[in-house]
């Protein structure tokens, strides 16, 4: 965080132009923003794993997990899907309009602690926004992890975030990119058919030395964790990403608490240990 920051009120957003949109699916967009003050542009740092709060100037914030990756400074890339009031009026904003962003916010995934392991990341729906941002920071820090698998899922091919992205890791030797729909509505799916927990199938892993990040829907996230489970993954070794009503995002307004943990601060990212020993997760 700069300086500037610091000395601001917390609740102060820095103001980001939009400087590119990128339709992806149907009410899913990926907005690439810059920072208007360059001081505050050069200062961001994240990890993967965190998020914003995005403002529409005159109508809310909501929390939008970072898509980018830290090891790809410049611009910032948030996932957006249009569900309700700030997501809607951003969705009128075309490029060049200034929208506000605090943060980042959160604890993001423990990438040093990850580092040395195989990385199998599990992804549903856009849940693939926050893993998105862990992918391209492994691929770009590639030889500190062993292998990499990804597997992701949507309902259909036109369903699928980041898809010519994904595809084209499909045949990348230093990745495993497992892409499945539920249903293949155009004849010409290249990629795999199922649920995202068929996938477990098609690969070898060593519980001891991998680690699994995990976003999705919380169904996904009940069958995933029961194969991560079966095939004897320690519950420290599996990392989830929990999403709750925020409003603050900074630990104060306690909109975000789960038990005696605030989503905001000691999340969004929590060890499934952690979450067994919280009320009501999965
Ligand atoms: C850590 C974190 C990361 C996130 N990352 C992303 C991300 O990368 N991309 C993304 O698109 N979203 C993300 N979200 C979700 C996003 O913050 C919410 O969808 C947010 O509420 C959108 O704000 P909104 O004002 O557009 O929608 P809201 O107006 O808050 O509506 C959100 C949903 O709640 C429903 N709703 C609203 N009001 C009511 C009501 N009174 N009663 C019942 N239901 C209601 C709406 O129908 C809608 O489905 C994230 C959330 C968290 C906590
Ligand atoms: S959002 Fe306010 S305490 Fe977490």
């Amino acid at each position: 965080m700069s300086d500037r920051q610091d000395r601001q009120n917390p609740y102060q957003p820095h103001l980001a132009r939009i400087v590119r949109i990128l339709p992806q699916i149907p009410d899913h967009r990926l907005f690439q923003l810059r920072f208007e003050d360059d001081e505050v542009a050069r200062n961001f740092k994240h990890r993967p794993g965190q998020f914003v709060e995005l403002s529409v100037l005159g109508t809310g914030e909501a929390p939008i997990s970072i898509s980018s990756s830290p090891t790809r400074p410049g611009t910032l890339e948030l996932c957006v899907r249009k569900v309700g009031r700030v997501t809607e009026a951003l969705f009128r904003l075309g490029v060049d309009a200034v929208i506000g962003i605090r943060g980042p916010y959160g604890n993001g995934y423990p990438v040093e602690e990850m580092e040395g392991h195989n990385l199998l990341l599990v992804a549903g729906g856009l849940g693939m926004a926050p893993l998105r941002s862990l992918l391209w920071y492994a691929m770009d820090n590639r030889s500190k992890f062993k292998d990499i698998i990804l597997m992701y899922g949507a309902r259909v091919p036109g369903d699928m975030l980041f898809k010519y992205e994904l595809l084209g890791l499909l045949d990348q030797p230093d990745i495993k990119c497992l892409l499945t729909v539920d249903r293949d509505d155009t004849g010409r799916w290249p990629a795999h058919i199922g649920v995202v927990p068929k996938l477990f199938d098609k690969v070898e892993l060593d519980p001891k030395t991998t680690i699994a990040a995990v976003c999705g829907p919380p169904v996904m996230y009940k069958f995933v964790l029961q194969k991560l489970l079966e095939r004897n993954f320690s519950k420290d070794h599996i990392l989830m990403s929990l999403e709750r009503k925020m409003k603050c995002g900074v630990g104060k307004c306690g909109h975000c608490a789960i038990g005696y943990k605030y989503t905001c601060l000691d999340g969004p990212i929590f060890t499934y240990w952690d979450v067994i020993n919280l009320p009501e997760v999965v």
